[in-house]
């Protein structure tokens, strides 16, 4: 059996910079029209010489592949209209982290006042540049998430025009939120629809499904595969694939981040076969829905993917995919672009 995925899309992905972005770029740009590109480096990417110059060196990266890089600037309050303007052709969105809240965010928002806030978030609003947030308190790990939904309701009231993507939800509670604010919208990973609290820590601890946000409980992952297989209008595919090298991983103190680049579009075509889903709801989950949202055109990418074991490799260059050693029914069997 065969499956053609046309144009996918990536909508939260970190490609890392130096040795890093060489040795993971790829993994996305072979089987991703595109992907939309997180600014957490060190230091932050949040000023337009900075993003202009991470682009071309994640163009360098992907060496003859067809995929853009969408990028995204690290948010600031201080962000004005003026300089806004002048970046707005660079950028396809901006993140807000929290300050301190996941790998690389010391530099984030503390407090979420909405006067404070005001100046940079209309000027994004009148603008039309999405605002992507990781929402997540510091309270108590289960709940931040659940907690942070009042601040994506305080945005979204104060700011009816701007779009708020709510990267990479976990709970319930975010999806519920979903349907009562227009301008909420939200990515999905991979890991979130697969995996809950117990597959982290329930038994051996394993360090390579730990992320932020923490998965959940059975519950929440149900309402995250309902709406994810149902291709609700308002979610996108988002991988969060987040690559540490395995010492980093595997270590007292283990960085968060799963990484699922280069297994993900097997792995959802599985997972929506597995539920007796359309698979033209994959698209849309994939693609489609990505393309309304934010009003873009992706590259032209064919993916066929066959019903064939696929034996997940222990490593890519150093860095362990989720999955790793195990087998996945769906292989991809040839790509056309250009
Ligand atoms: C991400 C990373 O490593 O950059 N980690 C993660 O667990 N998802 C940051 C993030 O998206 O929170
Ligand atoms: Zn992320």
């Amino acid at each position: 059996m065969e499956l053609t995925l046309l144009s996918p899309l990536d909508m939260h992905l970190h490609l890392r910079d130096g040795e890093m972005l060489h040795n993971i770029a790829q993994a996305s740009a072979h089987t991703f029209s595109g992907a939309v590109i997180m600014p957490n480096l060190v230091p932050p990417v949040s000023n337009k010489e900075d993003v202009v110059a991470y682009k071309d060196r994640i163009i360098d990266a992907i060496g003859n592949e067809n995929f853009t890089p969408y990028m995204t600037l690290f948010f600031k309050p201080d962000y004005d209209k003026t300089f806004l303007e002048s970046v707005r052709n660079e950028i396809t969105a901006i993140k807000l982290y929290p300050a301190g809240i996941t790998t690389n965010s010391e530099g984030g928002v503390s407090g979420f006042d909405v006067e404070e806030l005001r100046p940079a978030l209309s000027a994004m609003a009148e603008l039309d540049i999405p605002l992507c947030v990781h929402g997540e308190t510091n309270g108590f790990v289960m709940d931040r998430e659940a907690e942070f939904v009042s601040i994506y309701e305080k945005l979204a009231s104060a700011f009816p025009k701007l779009k708020i993507i709510m990267e990479h939800i976990t709970t319930k509670e975010s999806i519920e939120a979903l349907d009562r604010f227009d301008n909420l919208y939200a990515t999905i990973t991979i890991h979130h629809l697969l995996i809950t609290l117990d597959d982290v820590a329930g038994g051996m601890l394993q360090p390579h499904l730990f992320c932020k946000p923490i998965a959940k409980r059975p519950e929440d992952r149900e309402a995250l595969l309902k709406v994810a297989l149902n291709a609700h209008p308002k979610v996108m595919f988002g991988s969060d694939s987040a690559p540490h090298p395995k010492h980093a991983k595997e270590a007292c103190g283990c960085a968060a981040g799963v990484f699922t680049a280069p297994i993900a579009l097997q792995v959802l075509t599985e997972l929506f076969e597995k539920n007796n889903t359309s698979f033209e709801n994959l698209q849309a989950f994939i693609s489609g829905n990505a393309q309304r949202i934010y009003g873009v055109t992706p590259i032209y990418k064919k993916v066929i993917l066959e019903k064939k074991s696929f034996k997940v490799p222990a490593e890519y260059n150093g860095v362990v995919p989720m999955y790793a050693g195990e087998e996945l029914s769906y292989s991809v069997k040839e790509i056309i672009d250009g």
